[in-house]
């Protein structure tokens, strides 16, 4: 199969452009498409059929379900029951955006989009290449993010092209997303809303709409053993092919750390990376040292992320070493990803003592 890029003009953005790819989608393809979160890979989401050539074309175990991305409030209804009036609250106030919503699936959703689960994902995405894909397609579109399973999600279209192409018919490119993680998921079925995984949207935001929200202990990686709520979570994800290691502790002791564990895999012949803020990154000294954005603005390190994490893979790095970026919410949903990547694998410089 041979996969087309369009180029979408996100100055001067025409709805014309898209138009070949939404058909393709509405006719049962898969179209790749920008959000505002990460790129995500597009099918009907009421078609079987197309969340099986999804599943297929990312190499995803089949009971990971998909995110149902939708363009009006009203398709909720269409789609899931026993709708609370705290989920209503959470859709005012965060539609179009970054939070997706777990809610009781009707019977129209087939299980082999939510992998068997009789409930069902549902975002709104704020983009308006994602908006007018669902408005002119005609279908609510299941999309997980357009990365190969298990690598890192894409950021850009070129990411979305390394891992997808010959694979899928479109790829929608709209340039760099905007924040760079993906969504905030909280699951509203039950008595207390839970966080299944943490992202743009914080638990004190969410808190200040709704009242208290729980937070799935293995969404906050505190520990690999606890099964997570969201069956996506369990996968090692985010990968890197390279070693990552995270490195805590107080900053001089990291940086010192850091740089002790660099030379040493040098002195082995290995090429060696190191992932750190821009107020430190000058004072590493490695074969590469990938800047994450200013650890002061927690936005500008998870928009890096995932491209960093790519770029240790190109530049062909046997071990890396990151700081941590725990701290505030945001930060914590970067860390959350961070230590997937690295298979949960983190150094304390203050101690000598090292996790494997
Ligand atoms: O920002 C995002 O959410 C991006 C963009 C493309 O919208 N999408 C995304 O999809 O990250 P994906 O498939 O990579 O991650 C979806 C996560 C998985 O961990 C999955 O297990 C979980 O959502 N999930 C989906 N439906 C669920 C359900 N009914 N119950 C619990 N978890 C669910
Ligand atoms: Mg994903």
């Amino acid at each position: 199969m041979k996969t087309e890029i369009i180029k979408c003009n996100m100055e001067n953005f025409k709805p014309e452009c898209i138009a070949e790819a939404a058909v393709c989608l509405g006719q049962g393809g898969l179209v790749a498409f920008p959000t505002e979160t990460v790129y995500g890979l597009g099918g009907d989401g009421l078609n079987p059929e197309a969340a099986r050539k999804i599943y297929a074309a990312k190499g995803r175990p089949s009971d990971n379900p998909l995110i149902l991305h939708i363009a009006d409030e009203k398709s909720v209804n269409v789609l899931a029951e026993e709708i609370s009036d705290k989920a209503y609250a959470l859709m005012e106030t965060f539609w179009p955006g970054p939070l997706t919503i777990i809610l009781k699936k009707k019977a129209v959703v087939p299980l082999t989009t939510t992998g068997g689960l009789d409930t069902v994902a549902i975002r709104m995405p704020s983009h308006p290449v994602a908006l007018e894909l669902i408005r002119q397609s005609g279908v609510y579109i299941a999309a997980p993010s357009a990365n190969a399973s298990g690598r890192p999600s894409p950021a850009s279209a070129s990411h979305v092209y390394e891992d997808l192409a010959g694979k899928i018919d479109y790829i929608l490119d709209g340039g760099r997303v905007d924040i760079g993680i993906e969504s905030t998921i909280i699951d509203m079925t039950g008595g207390n809303p839970v966080i299944l995984r943490p992202g743009y949207i914080t638990p004190e935001q969410l808190n200040k709409v709704i009242g208290s929200v729980e937070m799935d202990p293995a969404s906050v990686g505190a520990s690999p053993e606890i099964s997570p709520r969201a069956p996506g979570m369990k996968y090692t994800h985010y990968a890197p092919r390279g070693r990552l290691s995270i490195v805590t502790g107080s900053p001089e002791a990291v940086v010192s750390r850091i740089n002790g564990l660099v030379r040493e895999k040098q002195a082995a012949g290995y090429k060696v990376g190191v992932l750190a803020p821009l107020e430190t990154a000058d004072r590493y000294h490695a074969d590469m040292v990938f800047t994450m954005g200013r650890r002061t603005e927690p936005g500008t390190v998870a928009a890096r992320l995932y491209t960093c994490l790519r770029e240790f893979d190109e530049k062909g790095i046997a071990f890396m070493y990151s700081e941590s970026f725990a701290g505030d919410s945001l930060g914590n949903a970067v860390m959350n990803r961070l230590l997937k990547a690295a298979g949960h694998r983190v150094i304390h410089a203050d101690s000598q003592a090292e996790a494997k």
